[in-house]
């Protein structure tokens, strides 16, 4: 994620990238390349420590998440954070109040609120010409990160990835769960779930259903996803899919039809910089962007799908050398879902 950052940030004019810190040798020699006026160091405190650094992005994994927002607000810096913001919620939520008691400002890439195709079905649902909002239906299935790969601190599979979903359901419905009923199992015998669908109803009636999962199709010849959105009113439709490439919308109300394709966007944080920039300018943060706070909410929905996922049975179906084939292929994969860090894999290597 940090090399995304900083392609965007050069991108925008709007960046001076004084620091890029990694403990890894492989990764600093990249940043190095990547970004020669850039003071590449493996001590974070440097960053910390120097006065005319403004802003800090920080996208290590969720274990160190907690104490470099802590420092960030001890040194009076602003903060862009990885979700989740912590290995935990009561971690969140301390890093939640220790950043608003901050003169700082804050966001955290939940990367589905900076997107064109969200932000249209929301005003399209706004104009009333789907009715009244009535459910929320979210599905998103890939091959992705496998089981035990990395990315342990930001736990299983729903609440790495799922939280997006879990925040964006919420974003759309404009208020807070109330219930919710989840079904889980733990593919190729892994001890957490891969696949989780949660459904439910929020505290203004609004009901939802979200599924996701990085068990699609694993160890296809020819890998696939199955990404959707559908916004049923009492009155019309909203649909948005997509191929990681283009971003299908159809917009179906009593008075308009609209179907629009657009370039997806991916992650969004070309455009996340952008307001943030204008964030510290205005010296307020952008109403589109997220707080910790809701990312801290998302996160703890996601967990709490998680263990009542728990309770409703659980099956394991699959065996452990299926998953063993899987890491092998993903080990080589140059081309696919969720694709792992070479860089900081080929220095692991060497320097172990
Ligand atoms: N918002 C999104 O859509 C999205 C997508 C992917 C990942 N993420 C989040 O971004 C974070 C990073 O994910 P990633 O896939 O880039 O992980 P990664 O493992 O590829 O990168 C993490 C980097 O942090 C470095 N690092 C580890 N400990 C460090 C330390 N003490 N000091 C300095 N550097 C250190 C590692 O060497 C590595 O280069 C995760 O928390 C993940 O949840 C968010």
């Amino acid at each position: 994620m940090g090399g995304f950052y900083l392609e965007e940030m050069q991108k925008s004019g709007k960046w001076d990238i004084a620091y890029i810190c990694d403990s890894n040798e492989g990764v600093r020699a990249l940043a190095k390349e990547l970004s020669p006026t850039s003071i590449v160091t493996g001590n974070e405190d440097d960053i910390f420590n120097d006065p005319e650094v403004k802003v800090v992005g920080l996208f290590t994994l969720a274990d160190l998440r907690k104490i470099q927002i802590d420092k960030a607000v001890r040194t009076g810096k602003h903060i862009i954070a990885e979700k989740p913001i912590a290995d935990s919620i009561e971690k969140e939520w301390d890093a939640v109040h220790a950043a608003e008691k901050s003169k700082g400002l804050s966001t955290v890439n939940l990367y589905l609120r900076n997107s064109w195709y969200h932000n249209l079905i929301k005003k399209f649902i706004a104009s009333g010409e789907i009715g009244d909002l009535a459910i929320i239906r979210i599905c998103h299935l890939t091959p992705g990160l496998a089981p035990g790969e990395g990315h342990e601190y930001e736990g299983p599979s729903f609440h790495d990835c799922g939280m997006h979903y879990v925040d964006i359901t919420r974003w759309y419905a404009g208020c807070e769960f109330k219930t919710w009923n989840a079904q889980a199992v733990r593919m190729w015998d892994y001890k957490d779930p891969w696949w989780l669908q949660a459904h439910g109803t929020f505290e203004n009636g609004v009901v939802f259903d979200i599924t996701q999962g990085h068990v699609y199709g694993q160890l296809a010849k020819d890998q696939s996803h199955n990404s959707y959105v559908d916004i049923i009113g009492t009155k019309g439709v909203c649909h948005m899919t997509h191929d990681f490439k283009t971003a299908y919308v159809e917009l179906r109300g009593v008075n308009e039809t609209h179907i629009i394709e657009e370039p997806f966007g991916g992650k969004n944080i070309d455009i996340l910089c952008d307001l943030f920039a204008d964030s510290i300018n205005a010296g307020k943060l952008h109403p589109q962007l997220p707080t910790l706070r809701d990312s801290a909410i998302a996160s703890e929905y996601a967990w709490l799908f998680l263990e009542n996922s728990r309770k409703n049975d659980l099956p394991a179906i699959g065996d452990h050398e299926t998953l063993e084939q899987i890491w092998e292929r993903r080990r080589t994969m140059s081309e696919g879902y969720g694709l792992l860090n070479k860089h900081a894999q080929a220095c692991s290597g060497i320097c172990s």
